[in-house]
């Protein structure tokens, strides 16, 4: 049976190149460099198929999937090729989504909205479970509010109609409490509160966060280690993002940057052990277009207080990385859903800069943790 993923941001950047992505995978037209879950070492794990995954989602602009494909190609992210071999699957993607939580409205109601629309999915598609998945833009950060410790406290106060939650939490509540898994690929609340755990757990559904390594702290969480692992000391740890798009436009705005340097600030910390003076710049240049320039410097001290430094370069596409994450995502959480794994999936840590459910942060051992995991699981009849 097939398995639904319902993109939150469906006519963003990366959830075009996911739809776009899984449509050249399934006619065998893409190489699947990028993608963990084709390692040989899950050779043997049942994971839902390409063709199996059927996609659906909510936005707030109602720009065509085909029209952003076109720039993506444009931009050089998707290959030239894509647009006729996908033109009728971005077509039928399209006809599945729908208008997303916008400003102002009320919570309850946004929250049955979401959860009639993912129902309709499910049954028009004839699909054995939902996978919700957030790539929409990144929120400004939230301040802690009693509501958000425990479920009780939280849906009082959604019964007042008090605005306690960001959309990316109503999208979490609406998913897990109607028994779908939930992953957040962004820096956003999600479904990062303890009332949402609790929901999850009463539930008995998995989920998944937060925000995607794919780049900058992909690197910290391989250097981090070595550093520590050599008995190097690292004294500072700079690095400058300069990134154009969508994203690159929305973390512009200081409340929203401020959530993605947090998730990448507690990496680093988590990595080496100890707190190093790490300033991160990250700045919106349009002309970069879906491309990212991370600059890092490293200062450490070796033998004798010997002063060194490493610096480093990292050009990359950033829907192209993270494109494949998400599709492996969906595999994994597929089959932790058949398996019956509920709550945070610390397993998926590898995936995340901001770990839900554990706090291991190297990469060695994340990767080592979600072999063992995934090639245990034991899907249920
Ligand atoms: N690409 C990467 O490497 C990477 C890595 C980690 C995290 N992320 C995160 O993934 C997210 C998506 O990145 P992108 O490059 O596709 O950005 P994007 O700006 O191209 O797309 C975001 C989409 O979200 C939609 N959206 C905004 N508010 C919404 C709401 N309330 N409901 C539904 N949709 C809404 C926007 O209309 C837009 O279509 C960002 O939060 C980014 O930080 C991306």
């Amino acid at each position: 049976m097939a398995v639904g993923l319902w993109l939150v941001g469906a006519r963003g950047s990366l959830a075009t190149t996911v739809t776009t992505g899984l449509s050249l995978l399934s006619q065998h037209a893409a190489s699947s460099h990028g993608l963990v879950s084709e390692l040989p070492v899950f050779g043997d794990v049942e994971l839902p198929g390409y063709d199996e995954i059927v996609v659906g989602g909510h936005d707030v602009v109602d720009v065509s999937l085909r029209k952003r494909a076109e720039s993506l190609v444009s931009g050089g992210v998707l290959p030239q090729t894509a647009l006729a071999l996908t033109d009728s699957t971005l077509g039928e993607a399209d006809g599945r989504i729908r208008f997303g939580i916008g400003d102002g409205e009320n919570a309850r109601q946004s929250i049955t909205r979401v959860q009639r629309d993912l129902e309709e999915f499910r049954q028009a598609n004839n699909l054995e479970t939902v996978i919700v998945v957030n790539v929409s833009s990144t929120e400004a950060v939230v301040e802690p509010h009693l509501a958000h410790d425990s479920l009780q406290a939280l849906d009082v106060a959604l019964d007042a109609g008090e605005a306690v939650l960001p959309p990316s939490s109503l999208y979490a509540y609406a998913a897990l409490d109607a028994g779908f898994p939930f992953v957040d690929f962004t820096p956003s609340l999600g479904a990062s509160i303890a009332a949402l755990d609790q929901l999850a757990r009463a539930r008995r559904v998995a989920y998944a966060g937060r925000d995607g390594k794919t780049g900058e702290t992909l690197l910290k969480a391989v250097l981090a280690p070595m550093f520590v692992q050599r008995n190097l000391r690292v004294t500072s740890w700079a690095g400058l993002n300069l990134l154009g798009g969508g994203d690159g436009r929305s973390l512009a705005e200081d409340d929203r940057k401020s959530a993605k340097l947090t998730s990448k600030a507690r990496s680093l910390r988590e990595g080496l052990g100890y707190e190093v003076d790490a300033p991160v710049g990250i700045e919106y240049v349009e002309d970069m277009n879906e491309w990212k320039t991370a600059w890092n410097q490293v200062r450490f001290q070796g033998f004798l207080g010997t002063p060194m430094t490493l610096q480093l370069t990292w050009q990359g596409c950033d829907s192209a990385l993270a494109a494949p994450l998400v599709i492996d995502l969906v595999r994994f959480v597929a089959l932790a859903q058949r398996s019956g794994e509920v709550g945070a999936l610390d397993a998926l840590a590898f995936f995340f800069k901001d770990p839900l459910g554990g706090d291991e942060h190297g990469l060695v051992r994340q990767f080592d943790r979600l072999t063992e995991w995934a090639t245990a699981l034991e899907p249920l009849t």
